[in-house]
């Protein structure tokens, strides 16, 4: 039942309005002021909300990003929209195309990646595929044949380039790269992160969203920037970045998103007898990795961890990282009703304060919970989507339905931001924000 404001109905049409508004041919920008272009795990989320209006629309958003892989598998986090100006760092900054060996001929990119989200959305769309007539159903088909090479490489590369040291975790080299910027999981691998003479630059994101409470701080900017001069010495190398960068972390909730769609795209490839070798290596990585967290977890409460390699440190922290085993599965069955109780208890979930059900990013117990500061506390409802549908996979059909009950409450304001403000429940953030309404769509489909 809405909350305030919109019907189901009104709803979905104005986020289906604001897909369209945010359309600009053949990608969808992530939010049309602060992030003008398109973003790997955005245009995921995206083409699951696309997939209910349109699986053609749906299957252009995915092609688009694919057509920007490099060559050695890897999906850049930014494909950046031709001729649009407004988000820094930009192409110029990150010169991929003059420095990287890999990047891709066509559009220009970033040269870091993001999670590995799409066999999710792939999945959605074949289910969405699946309601039309034949020839909806064919170009669903005909994207699978024709970009499944693509999704194997990239999953291939996150297995090898990423996994450096074979433990089953992802390791990344930038905050950005696990979508959750300043979470404090890295608080402590940025503190050795020391920027030394950095080229000048003027943020652009704090033009946009005023209030810089609510973004990361100067500070944090100079360290994402640094990072991206390490980046540029070592060419975006993999070889190279694995050895030089002053931040490493395996970051476990990557490593089970990567899990859960090694064998989304596994099950996809024996439903539609695509080569034994790749379901069978797809298998392997998913079983891997799924080990790979649950090693990090605590064998009571079954809560995960992230792990710093450049400090050698295990990072426990109360943020959603900590739930990554409930996404891939793995923990023994009193593990995970422990660590479900934490979820819906009173420091996550079940917070007597809430103003809705949902997940925030950290908790609001934790010391380092701040409520309108991005990832360090507000509710993200493409997170909120990510455990509904995970939990829904994973037979959990009641706790499903209460996040997505919970999530659209939250968003029948109809402002669709980037994220909320886990008490009051004000929109916080962007607003206008792809994902957000792609969320919702899902939800009400
Ligand atoms: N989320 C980052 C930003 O704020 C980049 O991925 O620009």
């Amino acid at each position: 039942m809405a909350d305030r404001g919109f019907t189901p109905t009104q709803l979905a049409a104005r986020a289906a309005y604001l897909l369209r508004g945010n359309d600009l041919g053949t990608m969808t920008s992530a939010a049309p002021r602060l992030y003008p272009h398109m973003w790997s795990w955005d245009a995921a989320f995206v083409s699951v909300g696309l997939a209910p209006l349109s699986v053609e629309r749906a299957v252009v958003e995915l092609d688009t990003l694919l057509s920007a892989q490099w060559t050695n598998g890897m999906i850049p986090h930014i494909v950046f929209a031709n001729g649009v100006d407004g988000y820094f760092p930009g192409p110029s900054r990150w010169n991929c195309r003059e420095l990287a060996a890999h990047a891709p001929i066509g559009p220009d990119t970033s040269g870091i990646t993001q999670p590995p989200v799409h066999a999710i959305a792939l999945q959605r769309i074949l289910d969405h595929s699946r309601r039309h007539g034949r020839t909806t159903r064919a170009v669903a088909e005909e994207f699978l044949d024709r970009r499944w090479p693509d999704l194997v490489r990239w999953h291939r590369w996150l297995a090898h380039a990423r996994d450096p040291k074979e433990t089953g975790r992802i390791t990344l080299y930038h905050g950005w790269e696990s979508g959750m910027d300043n979470s404090p999981r890295w608080d402590r691998a940025y503190a050795n992160v020391i920027p030394g003479e950095l080229p000048p630059y003027q943020r652009a994101d704090t033009d946009v969203v005023t209030d810089p409470s609510q973004r990361p701080s100067n500070g944090e900017y100079d360290r994402y920037l640094w990072l991206l001069e390490e980046m540029r010495t070592a060419r975006y190398d993999d070889y190279q970045l694995a050895s030089t960068m002053s931040f490493a972390v395996e970051d476990v909730f990557v490593s089970a998103i990567f899990s859960l769609a090694c064998e989304v795209l596994a099950n996809i490839g024996e439903e539609h007898s695509m080569p034994n070798a790749d379901v069978r290596d797809l298998h392997a990585w998913g079983e891997k990795f799924r080990k790979g967290v649950v090693a990090t977890t605590d064998p009571r409460s079954g809560a995960a961890r992230d792990f710093d390699t450049r400090a050698d440190r295990w990072i426990s922290t109360e943020t959603l990282a900590m739930f990554a085993p409930l996404l891939c599965g793995g923990l023994s069955r009193d593990a995970e009703r422990s660590l479900l109780r934490i979820f819906e208890g009173p420091r996550f979930c079940g917070h007597p304060d809430l103003r809705y059900a949902l997940p925030p990013s950290t908790s609001p117990v934790s010391k380092y919970f701040r409520p309108r500061e991005y990832w360090r506390g507000p509710v993200w409802p493409v997170m909120s989507w990510l455990f509904s549908w995970a939990f829904a996979r994973r037979g959990w059909a009641e706790r499903a339905l209460i996040l997505k009950a919970e999530g659209l409450r939250q968003a029948s304001d109809g402002s669709f931001a980037e994220y909320y403000e886990p008490f009051t429940g004000a929109p916080l953030g962007s607003m206008q924000q792809s994902w957000t309404a792609a969320s919702v769509l899902d939800w009400l489909g």
